[in-house]
């Protein structure tokens, strides 16, 4: 008998027919999200499942599912799967890394061009019908060229955002948990300093962590504070690594220059100060919202999902390999 696998939420065709090969496809062709114990009851026949950043993989979940084998997640983040829980029971989790690099780091660098410059602001004038001429102090942003950026995680996103900074003639610093090889640093020009360095002088601050315990807030008022009057921080990672009303705080009191954000901390909510104020620029968590690079995420996680449910081969991209051992 096929092993059964649930697609939880709306994918790319793509992914479907790699699924069918292997096991009989429960697909819940819809965008509605399922709370815990739908997702519970769905799983609980299931030996594998295809979902994504908006599905609760929590424990109660993941232990009502007696014949689980993997959870295949259609993003690189995984903190909506409680990973632990996952791997006392081998349950193999598996994410999309690599095929979408470029695309969220074209859109952090969007957003940084967008904040800096003011573009939300200065379309809302055109369109309002209140552009009457050309002034020389309409609205003015800052330089780009030439300026600091700090990037806060150089994994795969905070190199791909260093690369593009360079072709800006910025300055590249960064800070992560450990410092990268030297060729790395050479290729990028980028110089490793401890977090408060980089806060303190950069002109532009751009968020690559993970979400977990030890990013949970990691911007908070005391960072906020130690940044430039000018500065502008940049989230294209997860909303929770920035306590969101410190930031508000910091914005309204103007501590910092802007926000240009793409995540936040309880999706889809967005705090209505932060709809209100002209210096941020808001979007809807599209960092990875290109058809061709989607369609690839849904694909790589059938595959692996199929992998680890077929055994015809190894699953590229496994989140905690001690499930598999
Ligand atoms: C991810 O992959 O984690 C993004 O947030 C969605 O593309």
């Amino acid at each position: 008998m096929k092993p059964r696998v649930l697609v939880t939420r709306h994918v790319y065709p793509a992914a479907i027919p790699i699924l069918q090969e292997h096991c009989v496809v429960d697909y819940q062709d819809s965008y509605e999200v399922m709370d815990e114990g739908r997702l519970a009851r769905k799983l609980s026949l299931a030996d594998g499942v295809v979902c994504q950043l908006t599905d609760p993989m929590t424990r109660a979940v993941i232990e009502a599912a007696p014949d689980l084998k993997v959870i295949s997640q259609v993003a690189v983040g995984f903190d909506n799967i409680d990973v632990t829980a996952a791997t006392e029971r081998k349950v193999v989790v598996t994410n999309t890394p690599g095929v979408l690099t470029e695309a969220t780091a074209d859109l952090t660098f969007a957003l940084l061009l967008a904040a800096a410059r003011r573009l939300p602001e200065a379309e809302r004038h055109l369109r309002s019908g209140d552009w009457q001429r050309w002034d020389v102090d309409l609205l003015c942003g800052n330089d780009v060229h030439g300026r600091t950026i700090g990037i806060v995680g150089l994994g795969r996103i905070g190199q791909a955002v260093a690369r593009r900074a360079r072709g800006f003639g910025m300055r590249v610093l960064y800070a992560g948990r450990q410092r990268a090889p030297a060729e790395l640093e050479q290729e990028l020009q980028a110089r490793c300093v401890p977090l408060d360095t980089l806060l303190s002088e950069s002109d532009f601050v751009s968020l690559h962590v993970p979400l977990n315990e030890d990013t949970r807030h990691m911007i908070s008022i005391a960072q906020l504070c130690s940044m430039k009057r000018h500065a502008i921080l940049i989230n294209t990672a997860r909303g929770p690594v920035i306590d969101e009303r410190a930031l508000i705080a910091a914005l309204d009191e103007k501590l910092i220059g802007g926000a240009a954000l793409d995540v936040f901390e309880h999706e889809p909510a967005v705090p209505r100060e932060l709809l209100e104020l002209d210096n941020v620029v808001l979007l809807p968590h599209v960092g990875s919202a290109v058809t061709s690079v989607r369609s690839l995420m849904c694909a790589l996680a059938a595959r692996d999902c199929a992998a680890v449910l077929g055994g015809h081969e190894a699953p590229k991209h496994v989140v905690n390999p001690e499930a598999i051992a």
